[in-house]
């Protein structure tokens, strides 16, 4: 027969390798009766699922002739714990079992001693409960009394004129102020009082010149929320007065209002952390050192103090401190020495000073929890599950 050009030229090549036949000059000579075709029994085998040595294999591979295929299989059967039915393992002992005796034979799970337990339903507290407390213990270390803070709703008068804030102030404007609508007006003023806080914003008194304007009653009745915890502290400072005097250290940490655009630092409601000293001949280096001992407590015992403004305080101290994350000074308060247009019409003696300072809870608790936007601290855009999920407040645990 005859072969394609290219089978005939392998056939050939093969042949004579094997010494089948032989290449004369014009014809070609068997050299064999019989051929053994090794390649061929080989891919038989192969084809029957007969074991091939690795050579072999290697052999025909490079030839092209086989590959390799990887086949999985599995084999399924009786287990020695074997059973058509599900047997359910019992993880107690009860009074059934021992009562129908198939304690004997029923099977007990082991004990999990790794197992982490359920999570507990229990309720968790909001970051900013966690640093108020933290900063409550502090401030009860150092012997302050806390204040109460339990009236959200303020007249003018406690928030503003007894702090000799004048009535034209911007502040007690209502694009800063939320004014309440109803009750609109407080029911009572200590009216001795009201007529010295008048006489002070009118003319003055005790060393001052007053801001020499006509102050008006109507005013100081104005109910609002509260603008700020300097509020609680004038109240109580009052009270003060009205006994015979002692030397006493409150703080309060509570909610305030102001009537704010909101971003991601401010909102229309915040925390005020307030404390106050107030004793025969303090000054500004008294203010500075209670100063320093508080923030130390708070983990800031870099501070420095800028002069600042408020109506009530003179000096008044802007509070900053280094903040080595940021890598740069931050504002975290305000203080200063309460006025005598303040203190004296209420009725404090003479040589009694008050000094005092305010700060934020929210930026405290926002650079401790590493949260950047205040929404995500405070208000119905909260995550619950950070509420759940963060970690205990540090500060003063050291
Ligand atoms: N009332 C001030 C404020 O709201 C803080 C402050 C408190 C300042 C006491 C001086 C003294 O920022």
């Amino acid at each position: 027969g005859k072969f394609e050009p290219s089978i005939y030229k392998i056939g050939c090549t093969q042949a004579i390798k094997n010494k089948w036949i032989e290449m004369g000059k014009s014809a070609v000579s068997r050299k064999v009766q019989h051929v053994d075709d090794r390649v061929r029994d080989l891919l038989v085998q192969i084809q029957k699922g007969e074991e091939v040595s690795a050579q072999d294999i290697d052999a025909l591979k490079r030839r092209k002739l086989i590959s390799s295929q990887i086949w999985k299989g599995f084999s399924v059967k009786k287990g020695p714990n074997y059973t058509p039915k599900r047997k359910k393992m019992a993880t107690d002992l009860t009074r059934e079992h021992l009562q129908r005796g198939d304690w004997k034979e029923i099977e007990f799970k082991e004990y999990n001693f790794l197992a982490k337990g359920q999570p507990t339903d229990g309720g968790c507290l909001h970051p900013l409960l966690k640093v108020k407390r933290q900063i409550q213990l502090i401030f009860l270390q150092m012997g302050f009394e806390e204040m109460a803070t339990n009236n959200f709703v303020e007249s003018s008068f406690w928030n503003f004129d007894v702090l000799f804030q004048p009535q034209q102030h911007p502040a007690r404007d209502s694009h800063d102020t939320f004014f309440l609508k109803e009750p609109s007006t407080t029911r009572s003023l200590p009216e001795d009082y009201v007529e010295r806080v008048k006489q002070v914003h009118e003319s003055g008194g005790y060393g001052s010149r007053g801001y020499g304007y006509e102050w008006k009653r109507e005013e100081a009745n104005k109910n609002l929320l509260r603008t700020h915890t300097t509020a609680v502290s004038s109240r109580m400072l009052y009270a003060l007065a009205q006994g015979k005097f002692a030397p006493k250290k409150y703080y309060s940490i509570d909610r305030v209002f102001r009537n704010e655009a909101v971003d991601r630092t401010h909102l229309a409601e915040f925390h005020q952390i307030e404390g106050l000293i107030c004793d025969r001949g303090l000054t500004l280096g008294h203010l500075i050192g209670v100063l320093e001992d508080f923030f130390s407590r708070l983990g800031m015992s870099k501070l420095k103090f800028k002069p600042a403004y408020n109506p009530y305080t003179e000096p008044s101290m802007e509070i900053f401190s280094y903040h080595e994350g940021l890598q740069k000074w931050v504002e975290i308060g305000n203080s200063g020495m309460f006025r005598p247009e303040m203190l004296r019409p209420m009725g404090l003696p003479e040589d009694v000073q008050v000094i005092a300072w305010g700060l934020s809870l929210e930026r405290p608790t926002m650079i401790l929890y590493g949260i950047d936007n205040i929404r995500d601290l405070f208000g119905h855009k909260v995550d619950l599950s950070l509420i759940k999920r963060n970690p205990i407040c540090r500060i003063g645990l050291n």
